[in-house]
């Protein structure tokens, strides 16, 4: 076997080390100073920038984070989330959309998606509002809006709802950078917009986030709470809790290096998605996720496949006989080790089979995010759910899709699919 063929790894310009090198030269080695600053520029520019026939004009700032779990955490406070409030978040996602209103002492309230974005269902949202305002008598505080693999969610009919009942929204964009929605960036439509250059991401800072604010006096506000809430005194006096939730520097600059790539790791992972869909039109039982019209414009950060529970693959009577040792993602080596291999909810045994012949082909592939809802650490929130995501979630499969991965990887990726397919 020649290499493995990971979903999106790390990609350098190699304009990093000029930025880092500075920093270096000039001892701005602490989480604020040029690159910081030059960082978040580059980024305002990016996310205002509106393409196509529009005279819309935008004027968001942008504050540069230690990752986009900390940019939920911060917009999620900026709302006025505290203890004992409820929020609405997208069930389908990564733990990260949901963990942090949990930190703030309030209560995830979790909302199914729909079928042709797989974010959240606008139908289903409404009813959750109207339930949560008779069962609590309050309105929830915000809600998360997850644009889940990069694919932009029915953004119109969702902000059409929030306005109507006065709750603002927060865009999770950490997995939908540069995706676009009528042209706008997504993570610019709702109150605060989330993103994440985690190193798996469309760009990386190693780890990192940044948090998409309205206005320069919302972004004031964000930067204190992510640097410990220090009032403006000559000595340390504190009147409210914060964090120490700011970018470095050092990581800033990779960033800055990484945002001259941005616009061509877009453009590769359009193309491999594109390619994928060539290869893998007219396999019966296998459908690549797309955009559902030309309206929406996902970067396909993961090009996304559902596998019709008829499909036959080869060897899934074995599908589940092992425990997997390790976390998926890695998980910076933490091990947690499962005691059995099943769970109550799980990808179906021809998915599973699946990834494990990809596996030995020398290729990671990865089950979709298993919704909140069926997660055991949220069996007692409340949920409005129709059965969507957990569906989706037990027939898909994420594919790579990152600036690695190569046209030949694609045809070795799509040959093995379709090999693998009693
Ligand atoms: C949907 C979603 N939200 C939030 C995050 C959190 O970002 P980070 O890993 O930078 O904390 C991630 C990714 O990791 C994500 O996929």
């Amino acid at each position: 076997m020649s290499k493995r063929i990971y979903l999106c790894l790390a990609h350098m310009s190699g304009n990093e080390m000029a930025y880092i090198q500075e920093a270096f030269d000039t001892n701005w080695v602490v989480p604020l100073g040029p690159n910081v600053n030059g960082f978040e520029s580059d980024l305002e520019h990016f996310v205002n920038n509106v393409q196509g026939a529009t005279s819309k004009e935008l004027d968001k700032k942008v504050v540069a984070l230690s990752a986009g779990t900390a940019a939920v955490h911060l917009a999620l406070l900026a709302c006025g989330v505290g203890q004992g409030d409820e929020v609405i978040v997208q069930s389908f996602t990564f733990c990260a959309s949901s963990h942090p209103v949990t930190y703030l002492g309030a209560t995830p309230v979790f909302v199914d998606s729909e079928e042709d974005t797989w974010n959240m269902n606008p139908q289903l949202l409404e009813q959750a509002i109207i339930d949560r305002m008779a069962v609590t008598g309050k309105k929830p505080k915000a809600i998360v809006l997850v644009y889940l693999y990069g694919m932009p969610a029915k953004i119109d009919e969702i902000c059409a709802i929030a306005d109507k009942y006065g709750i603002p929204v927060i865009e999770d964009a950490a997995e939908g950078l540069g995706s676009r929605y009528d042209g706008q960036v997504c993570g610019t439509f709702g109150m605060y917009g989330v993103l994440s250059f985690n190193g798996n991401k469309m760009i990386t800072t190693s780890g990192g986030g940044a948090l998409i604010c309205p206005d320069g006096e919302a972004k004031q506000k964000v930067m204190f709470y992510a640097t410990q809430a220090r009032e403006a005194y000559p000595y340390y006096q504190h009147e409210e809790i914060g964090y120490n939730y700011r970018m470095s520097n050092i990581c800033a600059g990779i960033g800055r290096g990484q945002m001259t790539v941005l616009d061509e790791h877009i453009a590769h992972h359009k193309h491999v998605h594109a390619l994928y869909k060539e290869l893998l039109a007219g396999v019966p039982g296998i459908t690549i996720h797309d955009n559902p019209s030309s309206r929406y414009d996902s970067n396909f950060w993961l090009v996304n496949i559902l596998l019709s529970p008829d499909l036959c693959v080869k060897g899934e009577e074995h599908a589940y006989v092992a425990t997997v040792t390790g976390a998926v993602g890695g998980a910076a080596g933490v091990t947690h080790a499962a005691s059995d291999p099943h769970t109550d909810c799980e990808p179906n045994r021809n998915v599973e089979a699946m990834r494990l012949a990809l596996d030995a082909a020398g290729v990671e592939s990865r089950p979709l995010w298993k919704p909140m809802h069926r997660q055991p650490v949220y069996r007692n929130n409340p949920c409005y759910v129709d059965g969507t995501s957990e569906r989706l979630f037990k027939m898909g499969l994420c594919l790579p899709a990152g600036p690695y991965v190569s046209d030949s990887d694609v045809r070795l990726i799509a040959q093995t699919i379709k090999d693998s397919i009693q």
